[in-house]
């Protein structure tokens, strides 16, 4: 098969090779899936870039999230299977093998049903944007009514996120850093779009909820909003977040939080136990079923031009919104 992989770390251009490896045969309680496209996610452009530490493994093939069409399975797997259109979560997670390639094998229960309506560049942004959003979302149950701010709603998990709540039922309030994002996160379905460059968000955040706060935050940037979080969050909320980069060790406001009863929930995608991955799997199928998730593509490249998409990832293309949505490999 075409593969890309790497045997040390460092910068994309140096590191990645693109060439002949040898199809991956399926084991006992395995799928093979062959693969038309990989999701580009920032820790897979970290892990590459030995920001996740040293390779513990002699090569990887990166990327944890692919879309494709089971061809065959291993013992203990029915052959009702072969033939099905799958999206694949967790592919590279403490695997060497990953979905930037033609084929890979997985348990079998890391390939999850694809819609016939959902194509596979989709479906390759549901194992770590999708999920990411809908635990966020969906961790402590339904949010239908509920009021759910979205920080960095133009974001590959942010809109994805605003698609999700929309689908749910709640009121959507989403925070961008300028138009162009403004326009992406209303489009994805937030209610109201704060720019929280211009704009005061506290003030905003009020005068759009009557005064009540929001029951819930879906939080790219824990530590960088905490202040404003803490403030606007109603008694008994959630502040879910799945990133903190800008501020990775913030302080924390106890007694604003404790005398809101507030619930912080921090959250990595990799680590969802079975019964979480069942919910976050049903969730995704149920707004697949419905035509609710569209996540927006900003880039697609060729298979042995993935090197481009790991700069476009890792050069803040996509965080700056030069490029907006999730980068995708097409793998013919
Ligand atoms: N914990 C997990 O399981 C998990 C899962 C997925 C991703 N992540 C991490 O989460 C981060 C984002 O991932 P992604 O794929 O969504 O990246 P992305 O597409 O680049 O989106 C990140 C967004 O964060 C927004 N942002 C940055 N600082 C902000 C702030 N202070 N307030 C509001 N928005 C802010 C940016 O939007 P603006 O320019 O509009 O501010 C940007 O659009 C990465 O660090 C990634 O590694 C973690």
């Amino acid at each position: 098969m075409k593969a890309v992989w790497y045997d040390r770390t460092g910068p994309a251009v140096q590191v990645l090779n693109y060439g002949e490896w040898p199809d991956p045969q399926p084991g006992t309680g395995e799928v093979r899936v062959r693969l038309y496209a990989s999701g580009v996610n920032p820790s897979d452009v970290k892990t590459r870039d030995g920001l996740r530490g040293p390779m513990t493994q002699p090569f990887q093939i990166p990327h944890s999230d692919g879309a494709g069409v089971i061809d065959a399975v291993g013992d203990g797997v029915s052959a009702d299977r072969v033939g099905a259109r799958v999206y694949v979560w967790n592919g590279a997670w403490r695997r060497p093998a990953g979905t930037c390639a033609q084929f890979i094998c997985v348990p079998a229960e890391q390939a999850l049903p694809l819609p016939d309506t959902v194509d596979f560049a989709t479906g390759a942004c549901l194992g770590i944007p999708a999920m990411t959003a809908a635990w966020a979302l969906f961790a402590d149950g339904d949010i239908t009514g509920q009021t759910v701010l979205v920080a960095g709603g133009a974001g590959a998990v942010g809109e994805i996120a605003i698609q999700l709540a929309r689908w749910a039922g709640a009121t959507v309030i989403a925070t961008v850093s300028s138009a162009e994002k403004a326009a992406v996160a209303s489009a994805a379905g937030a209610h109201h779009v704060i720019n929280y460059r211009n704009d005061d968000v506290l003030t905003a955040v009020m005068a759009c909820t009557g005064d009540a706060g929001v029951d819930r935050v879906v939080e790219v940037e824990f530590g960088g909003n905490l202040a404003l979080t803490a403030q606007i969050i109603k008694v008994g909320g959630v502040i879910a977040a799945y990133g903190s980069m800008a501020s990775p060790t913030p302080e924390l406001p106890f007694y604003a939080l404790m005398f809101r009863n507030v619930t912080l929930r921090m959250l990595l995608v990799y680590l969802l136990n079975p019964a979480e991955r069942a919910i976050v799997a049903a969730r995704l199928a149920a707004a697949m079923a419905d035509g609710a998730l569209h996540p927006r593509i900003a880039l697609r490249v060729p298979l042995d031009q993935a090197a481009a998409a790991h700069e476009a990832v890792e050069s803040g293309a996509v965080e700056s919104g030069a490029l907006i949505g999730n980068v995708v490999i097409d793998i013919a």
